[in-house]
């Protein structure tokens, strides 16, 4: 029988996973066209601040499009060294890419508000995916995946930016206040959602734990 939850988990991954390798390429447009031509906004950090930008714009896409493939039961099963080595590139990434955008989130043109949201959001998201590898390294797989969850939607947080600006814009919203607005609703969401799954699925556990009566 068609087990509806099922495929619409599967049919949700997948869309996920395509805009995360879909944003991730995107983000490589500057390659042939430079900083200027591709992101005029961001491109006065190129003065002072090149090595953040280009640490963070050249990095943090291939944590986005690596993180899908970490998900992917069947790849981690046949291939698990595949599955350590991504892992291990999507740590680095974070790591370069989110230092770099905290560094950048104190030069947004964006204002304060702004700069709040992407550098603590930087911070949670180099702190998650920390704790993610730590308990790799320890084996504690049940805590590793946890974390990665939480990682994982921060990460998607460069998809719900963009998402969430392009609607904004298709209804004719004034895109500075978006933009200050979804510095913060990118990822607190993507966050908060991912804590009451983690919570829901603890809940059933102890439930079929507890004994019957
Ligand atoms: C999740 C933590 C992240 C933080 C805290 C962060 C922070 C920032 C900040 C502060 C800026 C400059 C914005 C401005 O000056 O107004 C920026 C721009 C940018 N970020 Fe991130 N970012 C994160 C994740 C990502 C990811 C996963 C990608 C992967 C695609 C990414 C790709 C970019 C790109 C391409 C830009 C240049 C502007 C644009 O094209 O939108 N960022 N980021």
């Amino acid at each position: 029988m068609l087990d509806i939850t099922r495929v619409a988990g599967k049919l949700t991954f997948g869309m996920a996973a395509f805009l995360s390798v879909l944003v991730a390429l995107v983000s490589y447009r500057f390659v042939p066209v430079g900083v200027s031509e591709a992101m005029d906004f961001v491109a006065h950090n190129l003065e002072n601040n090149a090595l953040a930008l280009y640490g963070h714009i050249a990095v943090a896409p291939v944590a986005l499009a690596l993180m899908p493939f970490q998900f992917m039961s069947g790849l981690r099963a046949r291939r698990p060294g595949l599955h350590r080595w991504m892992g291990r590139g999507y740590v680095a990434a974070i790591l370069v890419s989110g230092v770099a955008g905290f560094v950048l989130a104190f030069h947004t043109t964006a204002g304060p508000v702004a700069t709040a949201g992407f550098a603590i959001l930087a911070v949670i998201w180099l702190g998650t995916t920390a704790c993610a590898f730590l308990f790799a390294l320890k084996r504690q797989i049940d805590r590793h995946r946890r974390w990665m969850l939480r990682s994982a939607a921060l990460t998607f947080a460069a998809v719900s930016l963009r998402l969430y600006l392009g609607i904004a814009m298709a209804f004719g919203a004034d895109y500075d206040l978006t933009y200050v607005i979804v510095a913060w609703v990118s990822w607190v969401p993507n966050a908060l959602l991912v804590e009451a799954y983690l919570l829901g699925r603890r809940r059933s556990r102890a439930a079929t734990l507890l004994p019957a009566g």
